[in-house]
Parts: structure tokens; C-alpha cells; sequence
């Protein structure tokens, strides 16, 4: 049995390896830099649920590049803080931020060790697709959110649906269920040489391939964070994903993705809305 330094020790070496490959994949960063006025197609799609950040704090947890993050800071903000375990993918973040013109403090901590790495309370916590996979425990994790909200603060989540993480990737023989839909103690341990991008021509396959990751049910998440005291103001389920985890079956819709066949037949992302009460 592996101990929580262990998977955390390897999935930072794996971020920092993504990072690079994520980098040299384009990662829609340098249309970012380009243009001043644009939004990342990511964020893009909370834009209504966002709503208006004037003046707010605003904590952007496990940014990774921090592309979203910048698109963030350019909604008006007082402050926007990006936080990531990936010394790697920070690194990156900030040189990216200050090519963009951005205002963003970067702070390298654990997801759970947030609150005692940042100072101030927060208006909002985003956090977006591909986050909670990396994570052993929603309950504890909810507590860091809610200790990061100030009374009336928003929080607002994105991502896979666990219901499609249950999904194997060999899709040959159709959807087959085939990893836990409740969290478990022990992860998944995978060793994968790339990325959820294409490897650029001659790009080196990942040297520290060996990540751990977990499900956890919507049941769980909603008890987790009504437990740490939130109130849910929205939740939906999305036959549509950012990202496509079954190309083979998928077709391409804009900047999202879809089940070419029978759609509705499982969810691909979910987002909610919560706020800690005043
Ligand atoms: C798929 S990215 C999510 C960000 C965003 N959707 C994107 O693509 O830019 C996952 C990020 O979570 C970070 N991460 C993983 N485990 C973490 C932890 N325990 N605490 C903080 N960050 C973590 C990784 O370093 C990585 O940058």
C-alpha cells in the first residue's frame, strides 16, 4: 500500500512533465498572449455563471498554465490567485501571465494545504475540469473550500462527470464500465508516456509517467460540500465534454465535444454552483 506522499510526490512529477508537453502542444497560449480581449474556451463556458467580478478575490485552484487563470484576471478582478501542486506548470503560468499582461500571484500548495498557503478570503474559488480525479477526498477537500470563501463568496466547479470517469479507454467493444464510481482509499495507479493533448512531432515520451487518481460520485461531492457548510445555488450534467477521453466515438461541436451516437446516453461533465452563506 502506497501513502498519500507517495501519490502526491509522483503526480507533481508527472504535472511537471505534462506541463512541458502541454507547452510545446500550444495550449491555445499564445492566442491568449495575442489577443488581450480574449477568453480561454474553457472558461468560456462559465462566463454566465461567473457573472460579474469587479473588484472581487478570486482563487483559481489547480490552474496548471494558469490559461485560465489569465482569462479570469481579464473579467475585472481586484486579485487572482492561481494554485498549483506543479512547480513546472507554475513556472510556466507566471512567464505566460507576464506575456499576457496579467496581474496573477501563483502560489505553488497542495489543494488541501490552500488555506494556510494563501492569506485573505476570496469572493470566488474556481476550479474546472480535470481537478477532482486528483484528489483522495472530497471532504476534505470541500473544508479547504469553504475556509477559503468569504461569507456571501461563490464557489463554482467543473468537471468529468464521475459517471464517464467509470468509463474504460479501450472503447473497441463500446462503453464499458470498468473503474469504481465511489471514492476509494486506494487510487488508480496508471503509467502513461503522454498527455490528454497530441505529443508534438519528436517530443519525448513523459519521464515520469506514473500518476494515481480517484472517482468520486456526484452523492459524494454534494454531501461534501453541504457538509463543509455551502449552500448549492446550481447543479447540471452535460452530455458534452471540453476535451474528447473516447476520439474514436466523438465528434467535435465548436470548442466541445459529444458522443457521435446516442449522446444521452451517459453524462460527460457536470458544473455547480455554491456559496458560503453570509
Ligand atoms: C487537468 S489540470 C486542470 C486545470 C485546467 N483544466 C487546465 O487544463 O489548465 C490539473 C492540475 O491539477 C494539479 N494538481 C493535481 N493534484 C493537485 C493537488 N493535490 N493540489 C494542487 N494541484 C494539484 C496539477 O498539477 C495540474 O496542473
Amino acid at each position: 500500500m502506497s501513502s498519500p506522499e507517495t501519490w502526491f510526490e509522483d503526480n507533481r512529477r508527472n504535472w511537471d512533465d505534462r506541463a512541458a508537453l502541454h507547452e510545446a502542444a500550444g495550449y491555445g497560449i499564445e492566442e491568449l498572449i495575442a489577443d488581450p480581449d480574449r477568453i480561454s474556451p474553457e472558461l468560456a463556458q462559465d462566463l454566465d455563471l461567473i457573472g460579474d467580478l469587479t473588484g472581487a478575490d478570486v482563487v483559481h485552484l489547480q490552474c496548471h498554465l494558469g490559461t485560465d487563470t489569465v482569462s479570469l484576471s481579464r473579467l475585472g478582478p481586484r486579485r487572482t490567485v492561481g494554485v498549483d501542486l506543479s512547480p513546472g506548470s507554475l513556472r510556466r503560468a507566471r512567464s505566460i501571465a507576464a506575456r499576457a499582461g496579467a496581474d496573477i500571484e501563483f502560489v505553488e500548495a497542495n489543494v488541501y494545504d490552500a488555506r494556510a498557503a494563501l492569506t485573505g478570503d476570496f469572493d470566488l474559488v474556481y476550479t474546472s475540469i480535470g481537478v477532482l480525479c486528483w484528489l483522495p477526498d472530497v471532504t476534505a477537500w470541500a473544508r479547504v473550500i469553504a475556509s477559503l470563501l468569504r461569507p456571501g463568496g461563490r464557489f463554482l466547479l467543473r468537471d468529468d462527470h464521475p459517471m464517464s470517469m467509470t468509463i474504460g479507454e479501450d472503447v473497441s467493444a463500446g462503453l464499458r464500465i470498468e473503474q469504481p464510481y465511489f471514492q476509494r482509499a486506494e487510487p488508480m495507479t496508471w503509467d502513461e508516456a503522454g498527455s490528454y493533448v497530441e505529443s508534438p512531432e519528436g517530443f519525448p515520451q513523459l519521464a515520469h509517467g506514473v500518476s494515481h487518481q480517484w472517482n468520486h460520485s456526484i452523492g459524494e461531492i454534494l454531501t461534501a460540500l453541504l457538509g463543509a457548510g455551502l449552500v448549492l445555488d446550481s447543479f447540471a450534467e452535460t452530455p458534452y465534454s471540453a476535451w474528447a477521453p473516447w476520439p474514436e466515438l466523438m465528434v467535435r461541436e465548436g470548442d466541445r465535444f459529444r458522443l457521435r451516437e446516442d449522446p444521452d446516453r451517459v453524462p460527460l461533465q457536470f458544473v455547480l454552483t455554491a456559496h458560503r452563506p453570509g
